[in-house]
């Protein structure tokens, strides 16, 4: 988009395991604070799976993750302070 906004929504399937004979996996989220991050990263964690939201916070809010924030299976960090390699 022209503005810059939904560049940061991105997912990422990093690794299967099972509980209770379901499998669940592990997926990070980039702009899981966004408007469609934030539903993606709901749809995630109501199936089963173990989410990591990274989100600069540029356009993302904290309000959007609040009904998912208490979940054990939710990570956020928050990525504001880009290091050089
Ligand atoms: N209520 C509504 O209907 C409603 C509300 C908001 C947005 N919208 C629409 O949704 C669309 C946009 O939603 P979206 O979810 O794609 O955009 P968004 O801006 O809500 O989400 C993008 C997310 O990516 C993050 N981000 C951006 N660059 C990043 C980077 N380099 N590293 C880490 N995080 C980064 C932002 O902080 C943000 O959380 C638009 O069409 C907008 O009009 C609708």
């Amino acid at each position: 988009m022209a503005d810059g906004r939904g560049m940061g929504l991105r997912t990422v399937e990093m690794t299967a395991g099972t509980i209770g004979g379901l499998v669940a996996r592990s997926v990070v989220v980039t702009g899981g604070a966004g408007f469609l991050g934030s539903h993606v990263t709901a749809r995630l964690l109501a199936r089963g799976d173990r989410v990591v939201v990274v989100d600069d916070f540029s356009t993302g809010k904290e309000m959007h993750l609040e009904s998912i924030a208490r979940s054990t299976n939710l990570m956020v960090y928050a990525a504001t302070s880009p290091t050089r390699m």
